[in-house]
């Protein structure tokens, strides 16, 4: 087997990566501590945990416009690409090396290289984290930020609740990505190696 080093993650990927990674943690953390309120037993004082969640909410819109341009204008966009035509063979061949193949110590289904940097489960997840459930929560969250522009009812119901419906269980969706993505980053030549990846640029391959 021959050992390969491919440069997959440009600078503007890792730093993009860091910030949103930061901004989700810290909105989880705040996020949750504002539902679960207690004023005897705050997990995070109210005012401070509503003060953070916003300005980190913020901050995630305006790195999001980092991702989406570095999408479009460099070679990395081309990665978020999704081809239809067998699309969901490929998905399944992934899920049998994920639960029976990586045990057997066979080789991955689809290798990363220079022209692959996504496996076919991984690109899936990726396009609907950023390219749908990401805008979901930003948007729904500036519009709780701004209530007035909320229409008072929709449907027969709030406007208002249904935002807050909305952005909650978009947040319960990427928290959970979260925890999956960080598990299967273990997932790669060593344990650590993907880590080492996004910190400086270069995928290790077997
Ligand atoms: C502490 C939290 C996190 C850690 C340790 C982590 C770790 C990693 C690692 C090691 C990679 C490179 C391996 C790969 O390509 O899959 C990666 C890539 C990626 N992560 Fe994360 N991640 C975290 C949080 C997040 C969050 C919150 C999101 C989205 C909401 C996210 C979205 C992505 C995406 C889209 C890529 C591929 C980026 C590209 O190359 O274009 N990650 N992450």
């Amino acid at each position: 087997m021959t050992e390969e080093r491919y440069y997959l993650y440009p600078v503007w990927v890792r730093l993009w990566h860091t910030i949103n990674a930061v901004c989700c943690l810290l909105l989880i953390l705040t996020g949750v501590s504002m539902q679960f309120s207690n004023p005897k037993v705050p997990l995070i004082r109210f005012d401070i945990a509503v003060s953070i969640h916003n300005i980190a909410g913020i901050l995630l819109s305006i790195n999001y416009l980092l991702f989406f341009a570095g999408n479009l204008f460099t070679r990395n966009g081309k990665f978020y690409q999704i081809f239809f035509p067998g699309f969901l063979t490929r998905l399944k061949a992934q899920y049998r090396y994920y639960t029976g193949g990586l045990f057997k110590g066979e080789n991955p289904p689809f290798p990363i290289h220079w022209e692959n940097k996504f496996n076919p489960l991984q690109l899936f997840s990726y396009v609907l984290i950023m390219y749908l459930m990401v805008p979901v929560i930003f948007i729904t969250g500036w519009s709780l930020m701004y209530p007035e522009i909320l229409p008072s009812s929709f449907w027969g119901f709030s406007g208002l609740h249904l935002t807050d419906l909305i952005h909650i269980l978009s947040g319960f969706v990427i928290s959970i990505f979260m925890f999956v993505h960080v598990y299967f980053c273990t997932i790669g030549k060593s344990p650590v190696s993907n880590f080492r990846s996004i910190i400086n640029g270069y995928h290790e391959s077997h």
